[in-house]
């Protein structure tokens, strides 16, 4: 059940692609990623679009995508795939690594790093121009299908020196990196996010370039995109700014006393 939830499929072809606003290149060099073949990894905070990213690539590209929100549980055998028992008898069944190696999918990994160890080891002869996915428990060794691509996301923020990824791993990777988008930019995705007036979204922008200042002295993490785009819809749908600002922009950050008071000091700078 647990590894069900982890996953989701989005299906190819027909599906409309998602909304996304790019911030630079990462559109074409995605596209030229998935014309050679080259796995991908994203870089960047928590809730800056990389996840909504890779949606509207899949669906651009025209592929089906299976998404693995990787946990400290996730085992390679969750995403190979097990013997499983159906009616008294043992059957295989294919895990979402799997199922995209045989479809010609593109398989996201996110959040990378917490997955166990394990894993990052059946990602290698993918990653490589072996580009074969070997299932030890069934001795098949299945080629990738044209059209397979692994993509894999991390929060190189988190300063835990245990969930890094090896040199050995992620040089099997193009890389790109991904930061809160600029200021006008922001405005216009969380607008087009939450359906609140571009007028009335700016201010919660600034205040979040505020907010984000704060990281590394009293915050491990700045307010995420989706955050304001949390606030900004519990605006357009009637609530108080300040009491949407509360429950949506600090108290996610922190549950410290004295840095909410002075997070709070900041909405007064910016709201007045
Ligand atoms: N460039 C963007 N274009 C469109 N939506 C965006 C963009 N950046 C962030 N978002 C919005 O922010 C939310 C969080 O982004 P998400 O992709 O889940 O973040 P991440 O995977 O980086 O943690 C998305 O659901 C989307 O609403
Ligand atoms: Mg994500």
């Amino acid at each position: 059940m647990q590894m069900k939830d982890a996953i989701t499929m989005q299906t190819g072809g027909a599906a409309k692609a998602p909304f996304y606003l790019p911030q630079g290149d990462e559109v074409a060099v995605f596209e030229a990623a998935a014309s050679h073949d080259l796995p991908v990894l994203l870089k960047g905070p928590t809730g800056c679009g990389k996840t909504r990213f890779v949606a509207h690539m899949a669906a651009r590209l025209g592929r089906p995508l299976y998404t693995v929100a990787c946990h400290d549980d996730l085992s390679a055998a969750d995403l190979i795939g097990r013997y499983l028992l159906k009616g008294g008898e043992t059957v295989w069944v294919d895990g979402p690594l799997t199922r995209a190696v045989r479809e010609g999918a593109i398989c996201y990994l996110d959040e990378v790093v917490e997955a166990r160890k394990d894993v990052t080891v059946v990602l290698h002869p993918l990653t490589d121009d072996r580009r074969m996915l070997p299932l030890d428990r069934t001795g098949e060794e299945i080629a990738a299908a044209p059209g397979f691509m692994l993509v894999a996301s991390y929060n190189p923020g988190y300063q835990n020196i245990l969930k890094t990824l090896k040199p050995s791993t992620r040089q099997r990777f193009l890389a790109v990196e991904f930061d809160f988008p600029p200021q006008a930019l922001e405005i216009d995705v969380v607008a087009r996010e939450s359906g609140l007036a571009p007028d009335r979204v700016q201010p919660l922008v600034r205040l979040a370039g505020k907010l984000r200042d704060m990281k590394g002295q009293d915050l491990e993490e700045g307010v995420s995109t989706r955050l304001i785009i949390y606030a900004a819809s519990l605006i357009a749908g009637g609530m108080q700014v300040d009491r949407a600002i509360q429950a949506a922009m600090i108290e996610p950050l922190t549950d410290d006393a004295d840095t909410k008071r002075g997070l709070l000091d900041l909405v007064t700078a910016v709201f007045g």
